[in-house]
Formats: structure tokens, C-alpha cells, sequence
């Protein structure tokens, strides 16, 4: 029989062997969070290489050359026809492996004697294809080159030191010394690459819309699309509608540069002081750039601009509003509000913020379509 003073020594020993043990798993646990932790910080730290990759891959012309290889190419292909010099051959796979990783491309792996990497378009990628007939009209390389462009990136780096400065309205005038419109009207190839860059993302949108809102265009006779860039929203809807009388207004650096088409008019002038009239004021992609003062201020010239005697004129805002219940949608969302923080003095807007922007310019109801994805369709009534 063991002894009282054994048996003591025994439960002492058993209980520190408990405790140690659970210290053991404690801080295994501890340990696997915060390695996973670290992991996870560093794939926040280098998240811009994601887009420098992408950038990288769009410069190179890769998703044309797997396009036009017929889909999928394997490395060696790649390097016949990608304009890499012969030293820096050998990063092609690591730039592949990344971007495959993170789902631009897809890999296969084939084995016929060999090993080959096989490298297939994703869906992600298919929207950087320059080939309208297989695209049909959704090919987005140049607003992903305008979101990379050192303008857009130099503006990013000046977010921390803006926040913390008084004197400058946007980071994007503490990089580059004027605003985003200033750049546009003083760099002839900055003009360029933005304007194409928005006709990209109309023209994606004008298809949607066009297809499934046609009744939004039911008995309207005219329709003026404000800051509507080089038109291309405005040519897609007076093809699909040609009783429609289409009109653009811009500022004259983007409407000086602009070829017509003969069928939408283009207008010279500022939105904060008068738009043409019509039944319809469009505003795509244009509130985002502002803040609630001038928003105010933009939809009340909009509001005169559709009084009509049968007060049947409506304003309609393409835009976001933030909130989904995809998470990769709201990602997005929230990417183009700090986006908009960067460059302009304006933001993306929760329902909330628009209905009181709408309110103090006078408007009576709103009726938001989420049918965009990312963006919203309003129809806006006076
Ligand atoms: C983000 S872009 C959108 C272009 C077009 N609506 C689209 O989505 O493709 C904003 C447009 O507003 C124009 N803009 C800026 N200030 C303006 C003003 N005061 N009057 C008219 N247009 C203006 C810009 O030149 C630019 O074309």
C-alpha cells in the first residue's frame, strides 16, 4: 500500500503532468495561429504583387497568346511567342505558378513521357482577351491597365501621409500636384488610356443593361449622358434604341478627342453649371467621383435638365451601392471606395448615404436594381 506521503507526491505529479500537457496544447494551438497568422499577414503585405503580377501578364500579352493559341499553351509555347528576353526566360514559370495560383490562369499538368504545365484562360482571364468575337464586347484590359497605371499606384502610396495632411484634397494631387481631371486635360496618353478605360467598363455594362432594362426606354424620346466620356454607354443605347436622341456631355480634353459616329451628339460643358435637356439624364460612374456637396449639386442640374411637361423625365445612376452577399462582390465594393479615396473627393455609398443625397437635391423616390454585380442600377424620379 503506498504511503500517504507517495500518494501526495503522486496527485502533485499527475496534476503538473496535466498542466504541462495542457500548456503543450495550448500553445501548439498558439503556435499554429500564429504561424497561420503570419502567413496571412505577409499575403496582406505582398497583395500588390497580385497586381503587379497581373500587370506584368497583360504587358506581356499572355492571355491573347493562350488565346490565340487556342485556349491553353504549355510554357514552351508561351516563350515562343511572349516577348521575354532570353535571360529572364526561366522567371516565366514562377510568374505562371503565381498567377495560376491565385486563379488568373488555370495550370493542368500532363505527363506523355515528360512533365508538362499546361496553362489554360479562367474566367478572370477571358476578360483580359482583345478579341471581340470571343469576348463579345466584355474585354476589360484597359480598365485593368488604368487601375495598375503608375498615376492610380503613385496615388495609393500617399494615402497614410494624406490622411494625416490637411492642406491637399485628394493623394492623388499630393503625388501628382493637380487633380484627377487635371491629369486627364494636361497628359494627352493619361486621357487616353482613362477615356478607353471607362468605354471598356461601359461597354460591358451597356450590354447588360440594353438586354435586360429595356423598359426602362419605353416611350423615351431623348437621353443626355452626363460626363458620359467618349460615349460608348450612349452609342450602345442609341443602337439598340434608335428613336432614342442621344446626347454626351463632357469636359472639352475628353470630347475634343473623341471620333463620332454620327448618331450620338456630342456637348461641351460642365455638369455642375447646366445639362442639355432630355427625358432621360444618365449618370454612370460619375457620382463616385464626387463628394455629397457636389453630388447635390450635379443631380439638381439633372433635375432641371429632365422637367418636361408630361413629368415623365427620370435620372438613371449607374453605381455602386455597397452591400452583397457575395463576399468577393463586397471585396470589390470596398476596393473602389479606397480606389475613390485615392483619386477623387468622392466615395462609394452605402443605400443610406444616396437616399440622403437624393432628398436634399429634391428628388421624391429611387428604386435601386442590383442586376450589375459590383455596380447598381437607380432610377431616380423627381
Ligand atoms: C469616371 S469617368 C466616367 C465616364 C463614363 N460615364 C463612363 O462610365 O464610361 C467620369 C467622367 O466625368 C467627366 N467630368 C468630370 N468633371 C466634369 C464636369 N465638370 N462636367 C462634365 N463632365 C465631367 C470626366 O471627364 C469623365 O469622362
Amino acid at each position: 500500500m503506498a504511503s500517504p506521503l507517495l500518494e501526495l507526491h503522486n496527485t502533485q505529479n499527475i496534476s503538473v503532468r496535466a498542466m504541462v500537457q495542457n500548456q503543450a496544447v495550448t500553445s501548439t494551438k498558439d503556435r499554429a495561429e500564429l504561424l497561420q497568422a503570419h502567413a496571412e499577414l505577409w499575403c496582406h503585405i505582398f497583395g500588390y504583387l497580385k497586381s503587379m503580377a497581373l500587370r506584368s501578364a497583360i504587358e506581356l500579352g499572355i492571355p491573347n497568346a493562350i488565346h490565340h493559341n487556342g485556349g491553353s499553351a504549355s510554357l514552351l509555347e508561351l516563350l515562343t511567342t511572349l516577348p521575354l528576353t532570353t535571360n529572364k526566360q526561366s522567371c516565366l514559370p514562377r510568374l505562371m505558378r503565381f498567377l495560376a495560383s491565385s486563379g488568373v490562369f488555370a495550370e493542368d499538368i500532363l505527363i506523355e513521357g515528360t512533365t508538362t504545365k499546361v496553362y489554360r484562360l479562367t474566367p478572370v482571364s477571358r476578360l483580359l482577351v482583345d478579341d471581340i468575337d470571343m469576348n463579345d464586347n466584355t474585354c476589360q484590359l484597359n480598365f485593368a491597365l488604368l487601375a495598375m497605371s503608375q498615376f492610380q499606384v503613385m496615388a495609393s502610396l500617399c494615402l497614410g501621409k494624406w490622411l494625416k495632411n490637411n492642406d491637399e484634397k485628394t493623394p492623388f494631387a499630393m503625388a501628382h500636384g493637380m487633380d484627377l481631371w487635371g491629369a486627364t486635360s494636361h497628359d494627352a496618353e493619361y486621357n487616353m488610356l482613362f477615356n478607353e478605360a471607362m468605354a471598356s467598363d461601359s461597354r460591358f455594362v451597356a450590354d447588360i443593361v440594353v438586354r435586360e432594362c429595356a423598359e426602362l426606354f419605353l416611350g423615351v424620346r431623348s437621353l443626355v449622358d452626363v460626363g458620359g466620356g467618349n460615349g460608348a454607354i450612349a452609342m450602345a443605347i442609341a443602337k439598340a434604341f434608335p428613336h432614342i436622341k442621344c446626347s454626351v456631355l463632357d469636359l472639352p480634353h475628353v470630347i475634343y478627342g473623341t471620333p463620332t459616329d454620327g448618331k450620338v451628339e456630342f456637348v461641351v460643358g460642365d455638369m455642375m453649371y447646366l445639362v442639355p435637356s432630355a427625358d432621360i439624364a444618365l449618370l454612370k460612374f460619375v457620382l463616385h467621383d464626387w463628394n455629397d456637396e457636389d453630388c447635390v449639386r450635379i443631380l439638381t442640374r439633372c433635375k432641371e435638365a429632365i422637367h418636361n411637361e408630361e413629368g415623365s423625365g427620370k435620372v438613371i445612376i449607374i453605381d455602386t451601392v455597397i452591400g452583397s452577399p457575395s463576399q468577393q462582390i463586397l471585396e470589390a465594393q470596398l476596393s473602389m471606395d479606397l480606389c475613390m479615396m485615392a483619386l477623387t473627393t468622392g466615395k462609394e455609398r452605402e443605400e443610406e448615404e444616396w437616399r440622403k443625397i437624393f432628398v436634399e437635391a429634391g428628388f421624391s423616390r429611387y428604386k435601386i436594381m442590383p442586376i450589375l454585380g459590383v455596380k447598381s442600377l437607380i432610377e431616380l424620379y423627381p
